[in-house]
């Protein structure tokens, strides 16, 4: 018996890294898995669809059911046409992981107008036209009459919660998807549909060679291993997680941080407007106690 048994899953950008691994866990857990991924290179260029046919063998060969969809995930009719695959091939669709991603790391002064586009498209773009298609399909069904428990798990990070200098385009499309994640867990309650997202730490093609710390597993426990991050995700994709919506998560080794969202540091009040020389005047109280240059990064 495993957690999952008899839901259909899709997790896109899952042929390498940490998709690859919660494609695998879900599978362990019973469920069936699309496994997306254009398979691009890092910046995103290319395609190849060996990766994610390497992991439906693997999936295959841990007892469940999966298939390769190679979509875009933000063209809008491929996204479609992956949760149309999902439903078509195993007659539903009950999780969806939006995971797929790419880097195109500059200085705002050296960014190119494709460097931005690409990233906020395959990130951003890429993470709501699933969910678009995903929540026509779960409402549809909910109007219907049928009992839905919908799951989407996000892909957001902490670059994008603390703003990371070098990634304006990733940092901007992560703080993206953690608002967007907020939205879709508002507006999907009443059909059933839980909507949270993971802001991970693991060594990947993305993290190699930029954090020491992640580079190589000194101990018995490899706490940057992806599989770690997939754990977490197996819980959220629960019947059992049903109470748990509009979340996001930073994960890493056997460390789990519950984030809640942006809130006030510090606060001024009352029953007029203040000009901008009363708040020259007010700025030490507005910021008692704390700092009033750039916020801390807290986790890196
Ligand atoms: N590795 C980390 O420490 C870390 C930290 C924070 C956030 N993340 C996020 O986790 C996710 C997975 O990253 P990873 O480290 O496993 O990277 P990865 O490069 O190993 O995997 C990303 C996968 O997405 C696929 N992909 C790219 N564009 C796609 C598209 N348009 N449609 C479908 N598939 C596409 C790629 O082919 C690749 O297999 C990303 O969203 C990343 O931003 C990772």
């Amino acid at each position: 018996m495993g957690l999952l048994d008899g839901k259909v899953a899709i997790v896109t950008g899952a042929g390498r890294g940490i998709g690859r691994e919660e494609a695998l866990l879900l599978a362990a857990e019973g469920a069936k898995v699309i496994v997306n991924d254009v398979g691009a290179s890092l910046q995103g260029e290319g395609g190849d669809k060996h990766p994610a046919e390497e992991v439906v063998e693997l999936v295959r060969a841990a007892g469940s059911d999966g298939a390769v969809n190679a979509s875009d995930v933000s063209s809008w009719e491929g996204a479609k046409a992956l949760v149309d695959q999902a439903v078509d091939t195993f007659g539903s669709m009950d999780i969806l992981v939006n995971n797929a991603g790419i880097l195109r790391d500059k200085m705002s002064f050296n960014m190119e107008e494709s460097d931005w586009d690409d990233v906020i498209r395959v990130h951003l773009k890429g993470h709501f036209a699933t969910s678009h298609h995903a929540a026509v399909y779960w409402r549809g069904r909910a109007k219907a009459g049928e009992d839905v428990t919908g799951r989407i798990i996000n892909t957001s990070s902490e670059a994008g919660l603390y703003g990371n200098a070098g990634q304006a385009n990733y940092s901007a499309a992560k703080a993206g998807i953690a608002s967007l994640t907020w939205v879709l867990a508002r507006e999907l309650g009443r059909y059933g549909v839980t909507v949270n997202s993971i802001s991970p730490r693991a060594r990947t093609r993305m993290t190699e060679g930029l954090f020491a710390e992640m580079d190589t597993a000194t101990e018995a426990f490899d706490k940057f291993d992806p599989k770690n991050v997939a754990q977490l995700v197996g819980f959220l994709a629960s019947d059992e997680a049903a109470d748990v919506s509009g979340q996001n998560f930073i994960v890493f080794g056997g460390d789990i941080y519950a984030t809640g969202g942006f809130h006030p540091v510090g606060e001024l009040h009352r029953d007029s407007a203040w000009t901008p020389e009363e708040l020259i005047a007010a700025k030490g109280e507005l910021f008692r106690g704390i700092s009033s240059g750039i916020p801390k990064f807290s986790f890196f």
